[in-house]
This record gives structure tokens, sequence and C-alpha cells, in this order.
């Protein structure tokens, strides 16, 4: 296992490219098991979660090149024999619950493990499992496994009511019904880039699905889907996280490349009231930092609002605002395993039910830290580099989940972050 050794502070200036988004590719390669024929994809980052599901399609004797140097991931499923994704490899990545949709799109019948819990509490699937009833798939669950079933080739349909709104469940339900299901309705779908960029996928691979972007999809059943080339978006949660790194950083000057700014939502206007200066154009990011920032309260929401994987980074940001905020977290309750970790650093946080209070103005100081999962992770890395001294967080292995090259890209800006093996 590897540790970071970070020494701070240091202002980030230079320019960082964004990688290929990893939430919005897990459902395109799912989708790439629906085609008759391969499909390529582009801007695939080099990331264990892609590794990972990369293994769970490989069970069932899908073919898998991923051409690392171009980020080029080829997916040929001519010869899908197997529709099973088992339990020591769902553990790893709760998305390769995706699997179930794709396997019953394609062969009718998926067996698949049940995630498990996770960092921050529990995650059901309960919403991905009533909607595959409600579109008339025969859904059993044995020995920790999910089994699913069509008799024939396809199911009504009907209509079934998201509550609440869930990016899983929606691309689960929707790459379960492309090839399947007469007439499905999805009500209070979710809206996130991550599932509209899947139904633009799904639509070049002649897929029939009405109102993309909208919270109501409507899915009638085609007969086959081609293979298609598919370039996935750059990663806004990435984009998001260095943005907050400038910002934190007095005397940064930071350029972020290859971005989508339009998928981030409201994440910007909750931004510029920090008094930092921002411009944005068509695929840049530029930040300049103030020597003061403003404490911004913010509250997740579902998208286009507040994110809930950028809510760490916010709370770690805050701790060098000029005033108190609060944060609260909206769709993962409890999602706060960093900041016992924080206030190892100096921060002065305080949990409140959903809620973090968080002072401004901390001195942070270098310390040993650990965290549970990925964006805390990255949080703990934004506050080391603010730290005084020496940081060192344990346990980057959570970070290799989810952020392409991060020490790489960070130091080419004039972080100071050493990867080294834990002892
Ligand atoms: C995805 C993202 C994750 C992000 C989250 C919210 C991936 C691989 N992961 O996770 O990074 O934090 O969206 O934007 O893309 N829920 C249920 N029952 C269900 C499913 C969900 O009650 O069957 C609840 C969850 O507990 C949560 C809410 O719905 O409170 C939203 O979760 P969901 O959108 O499903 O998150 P994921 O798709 O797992």
């Amino acid at each position: 296992m590897d540790k970071f050794i970070i020494e701070g502070p240091t202002p980030l200036k230079g320019t960082i490219s964004i990688s290929g988004s990893k939430n919005a590719a897990l459902p395109l390669m799912a989708a790439a098991l629906l085609g008759d024929s391969p499909t390529t994809l582009q801007l695939v980052p080099k990331l264990q979660d892609i590794y990972t599901f990369n293994n769970v399609i490989r069970v069932t004797g899908t073919r898998v090149d991923f051409h690392e140097t171009e980020n080029k991931l080829v997916i040929d499923p001519a010869n899908l024999g197997f529709t099973e994704a088992p339990y020591d490899l769902v553990r790893k990545m709760r998305a390769s619950f995706y699997m179930l949709g794709a396997l019953v799109g394609r062969a009718g019948e998926a067996r698949i493990s049940l995630p498990g819990g996770c960092a921050w509490g529990p995650r059901p699937v309960d919403l991905h499992l009533k909607g595959f009833e409600e579109m008339g798939i025969s859904i059993e669950l044995d020995k920790g496994y999910v089994m699913a079933s069509i008799q024939g080739d396809e199911v009504e349909g009907g209509e079934f009511t998201l509550n609440p709104s869930s990016v899983g469940a929606t691309v689960n339900l929707v790459l379960g019904a492309v090839k399947r299901a007469k007439k499905f309705v999805i009500k209070n779908a979710a809206k996130e880039p991550d599932v509209v960029l899947l139904c633009n996928m799904l639509t070049k691979m002649g897929a029939n699905i009405e109102g993309i972007g909208t919270s109501e999809l409507t899915i009638r059943k085609v007969d086959s889907l081609k293979g298609v080339e598919f370039s996935n978006d750059p990663d806004r949660i990435e984009t998001g996280t260095f943005m907050i790194a400038a910002a934190m950083q007095p005397g940064s000057d930071l350029t972020l490349t290859g971005c989508k700014p339009s998928d981030l939502g409201e994440f910007p206007k909750s931004f510029k009231k920090l008094g930092v200066i921002l411009d944005i154009n068509d695929t840049e990011i530029r930040i300049q930092s103030s020597s003061a920032i403003k404490p911004v309260s913010i509250s997740t929401e579902v998208y286009p609002g507040f994110p809930t994987d950028l809510q760490a980074q916010w709370a770690t940001l805050m701790t060098q605002a000029d005033g108190e905020s609060r944060i609260t977290e909206k769709i993962y309750f409890d999602r706060f395993s960093y900041v016992p970790e924080l206030n190892r650093l100096g921060a002065d946080l305080r949990v409140e039910k959903n809620r973090v209070i968080v002072k401004g103005k901390t001195e942070l100081e270098g310390a040993a830290v650990m965290s549970t999962d990925l964006r805390a992770s990255v949080s703990l890395v934004l506050a080391g580099m603010v730290a005084k001294g020496t940081t060192e967080v344990l346990r980057v292995y959570h970070l290799d989940r989810g952020y392409e090259n991060l020490e790489h890209k960070l130091n080419a800006v004039g972080a100071s972050i050493k990867r080294v093996a834990e002892n």
C-alpha cells in the first residue's frame, strides 16, 4: 500500500489537463455489452475502477482491450456467453451492479452479486430491483446474489418513479429496458451528465429514448443495437476538485484545460461567491486565488445542484475562509468520515446531524491522516497542500480509484507530493 508525503503550503501555478470521467465511463462500458458489434470508447481514464470493471466485463467472455496510452477502450461482446458478476469483483466496486441491466438487456438473464455497504454508510439497491420488477423482469435473491430473468424476448414495461432520484438506478434501468421493454417510463430519473451521456451513446447505437436530460425518460425497445465509436466526457468532479485546490492556496493562478464547464451545474455559482477570480470559456477554466476567501455555505443536491462528490473538498476549502460556514449533505446523510482527520490537522469542524459547521481561518499543520473513501482522501491531500510542514496521507489506493495521475498533475503546477510505500 502507498502513502503520500506532502509538503505545504504551495501555490499552484500553471496548467492541468482534465482526464475523462470515471463515473461517466462506467455506464458507457456497460452499454457496450448491448451492441452487436465492437464499441470503441475514447477518453477513458486509467483508474483502478476502470481496470476492475474491465475484469468484471471479461468474466462474461467479452473481449476488452484497453489501449492505455491513447485512453481508448475497445469492447467486443461477440463471445459473451456467461451472465454472472461474482462477489469478489462486485465487492471491489459498487458500479459493477450495472451488469444487471446490461446482461438482462443483452441475454435476458443475469446473476449478480449484491454490493455491500460502503465507507459512508449503507447504500441500498432497492430502487434498482423494484424498477426491474415493475418493468416485468423477474427478480429473485439467493445467497447474496440477484437473479434476474425474463420469459421470452421482451417485457411489457410500465412506469416507475424513483424516490429518491438515483443515478445508479436510472443507469441500470435504462440499460435493462432499451432492448427488452415495449415501453418503460422512468419518472424522477437522474439528470446527471453521466446519465445524459449514456442515453446519447445508446441513441447512437440505435436505442429509442425520449426525454434525455429531463427527469422523465421514456424507452421503447429496439431489436438490435450496433457498436459505436464514442467519446467519454471530462471529469466534472476532478475539475471541481482542482478549482477548489487553487482557491485554497493564496498566490495560485491555475488553468484547467479539456474541461466541460456546462457539466458543472450550479457549482460555479457557489464558487464565484468565494471572491476569487474565475474565467470560464468553452473548454478552459482559469482560477486566480485571492489572499482571503469568503465563507460560502452549501447544500448538496441532485444535478444541477451542488454535487455530493465535492462536499468534502468544499468543507476543506472552508477551513481557510474568513468566517463560519455550513455544509449540508442531502444525498448521503453521513458522508463525513473526513471530519476527524481534518481536525487532526488543526481544522475546527463539527458534525450536527447531516451538517458540518466549519470554523474558518484555521491554520493547518501537517500530521498523519487516513481516510476510507475516494473524495475524503482527496480532501486530505488538499488540506495537506495548505498545511504547514509535512502531511502523510495513508492508503492512497482510494485516490487511485478515481483520480488519474493525481500527484503528477499537482506536482507539475507546484505541489510537493511524494508517493512512497507504507511500512
Ligand atoms: C453515483 C456516483 C457517486 C455519487 C452519487 C450521487 C457512480 C459510480 N457513483 O452513485 O459518486 O456520489 O451518484 O451523485 O456514478 N438510493 C436508494 N435506493 C437505491 C439507490 C439509491 O435509496 O436503490 C439512494 C441513495 O442511498 C442516495 C440517493 O439514492 O441517498 C442517491 O444515490 P445514487 O444516485 O443511486 O448514487 P450512486 O449511483 O450509487
